[in-house]
């Protein structure tokens, strides 16, 4: 039996996760759950799991929780913060972390779950795009590995085995385009935050889909796959396939492509970290293509959709241009969201992060996180405060 901790276990991976642990029993132990401000949520879970930890986001949420508990006699420990996040990632007994709460939060105990020596399954491709080297040695030294969750990193993770390395030409993440790939500038201009969440092939939780509407996902991802997979930037690209049903491409120097295909369901590449290096039975309906009847590619056009020449621009910074991406985005789609500044504004605000940046690279982890700070106090104070 695998023991297992999730980090963000009310999220959509989270839920998705949990959905696979429900159809195999016997094979996967919840020990930890670790989840932000959906109490509810958690509750049901902790009934119907018995993890042995649980933590919260804020200590008025741990009481609300320890008294919902208790009436139900549960004796479950609680914790709460981005402590409680780190005592779950960390917890002895533990033998796989699923990383799965959204934006720079993850960092931390993402990396302490390294430093412990586990294997992370990782949805949190922001921990990976702020840290990516620094992730890598921690698990290289502790012991521990990092296993994509990602469909598009999971898909050439699972193309990969039996080539050399030295043959890899090209590493190509598919993107559904999100909801507005068609829209011309003036629509995308005014785009309402309502509508950027819907997503129309995968359901996900609010801000990647955000992401993905401005191709702000691609762009994390691209820098993910530099990291998980060690290949440049020059040999990373993108291209649109609104079907969803090709995760990736992989091409080899003597022309050859290997296509990774699977309908598009989250379920698909998490049981794959959950049950690697076999393969769970799972019941869904198969790809059936036949059905689709097309698959559709599309170059991504960088006048609508900056976000991926953003990700080669703050990659070629260093260190502190994909932790200043990374920041100014969140710090942008949460704005979005408030109706402070529009969605072309997004990129906009991000591109303007960038071009004050320093070129720097961090020995630690602490070092990453404080400029991640002093980028969002910098949005905070500057002239891309007032934008809107
Ligand atoms: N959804 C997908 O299909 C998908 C695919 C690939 C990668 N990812 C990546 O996976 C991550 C999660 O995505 P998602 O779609 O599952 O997001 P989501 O549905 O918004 O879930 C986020 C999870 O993080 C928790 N959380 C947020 N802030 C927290 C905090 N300060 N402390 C503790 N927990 C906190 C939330 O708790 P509450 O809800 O209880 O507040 C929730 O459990 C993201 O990095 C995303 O890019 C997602």
């Amino acid at each position: 039996m695998k023991t297992l901790a999730i980090l963000g276990s009310t999220g959509s991976i989270g839920l998705n996760t949990l959905d696979l642990v429900r159809r195999f029993p016997g094979r996967y132990r919840v020990a930890g759950l670790a989840a932000g401000e959906n109490l509810e949520q958690l509750l049901a879970q902790v009934q119907e799991f018995r993890p042995r930890l649980v933590s919260v986001k804020s200590a008025a949420l741990a009481e609300r929780l320890e008294a919902g508990l208790r009436s139900q006699g549960m004796e479950t420990e609680i914790c709460w913060g981005a402590e409680g996040l780190v005592r779950v990632a960390t917890m002895a007994g533990v033998e796989m972390v699923i990383s799965a709460v959204v934006g720079a939060v993850g960092l931390q105990p993402t990396y302490e779950a390294l430093l412990a020596g586990r294997q992370v399954a990782l949805a949190n491709k922001e921990s990976m795009v702020m840290a990516g080297r620094l992730l890598n040695e921690t698990a290289r030294r502790h012991g521990g590995c990092i296993l994509p969750l990602d469909s598009e990193h999971s898909a050439i993770w699972q193309s990969l085995p039996g080539e050399r390395r030295e043959f890899l030409a090209r590493l190509t993440l598919t993107a559904s385009g999100g909801p507005f790939f068609r829209c011309s500038r003036e629509e995308l201009a005014a785009v309402p935050p309502a509508a950027a969440v819907k997503h129309p092939r995968w359901s996900m939780g609010p801000k990647i889909s955000i992401d993905s509407a401005t191709m702000m996902n691609k762009a994390l991802e691209i820098i993910e796959a530099r990291w998980l997979f060690q290949v440049p930037p020059v040999k990373i690209t993108a291209l649109i396939h609104p079907q969803s049903i090709v995760h990736s491409l992989v091409e080899f120097c003597d022309g050859a492509v290997l296509a990774h295909l699977a309908r598009p369901d989250m379920r698909l590449p998490i049981a794959y970290a959950l049950a690697y290096p076999e393969r769970l039975p799972l019941p869904f309906p198969v790809l059936d293509l036949a059905r689709e009847g097309k698959l559709e590619f599309f170059a991504v056009d960088p006048e609508r959709f900056p976000a991926l020449e953003l990700a080669y621009r703050a990659m070629e910074i260093g260190d502190s241009g994909t932790v200043a991406l990374n920041a100014a985005n969140e710090v942008a789609v949460a704005r979005f969201v408030a109706g402070e500044i529009g969605f072309l504004d997004i990129t906009a605000l991000v591109a303007e992060v960038l071009e004050q940046v320093p070129r720097r690279d961090f020995t630690s982890i602490a070092a990453v996180m404080d400029f991640d700070r002093q980028v969002r106090a910098m949005m905070a104070a500057g002239p891309a405060a007032d934008r809107g």
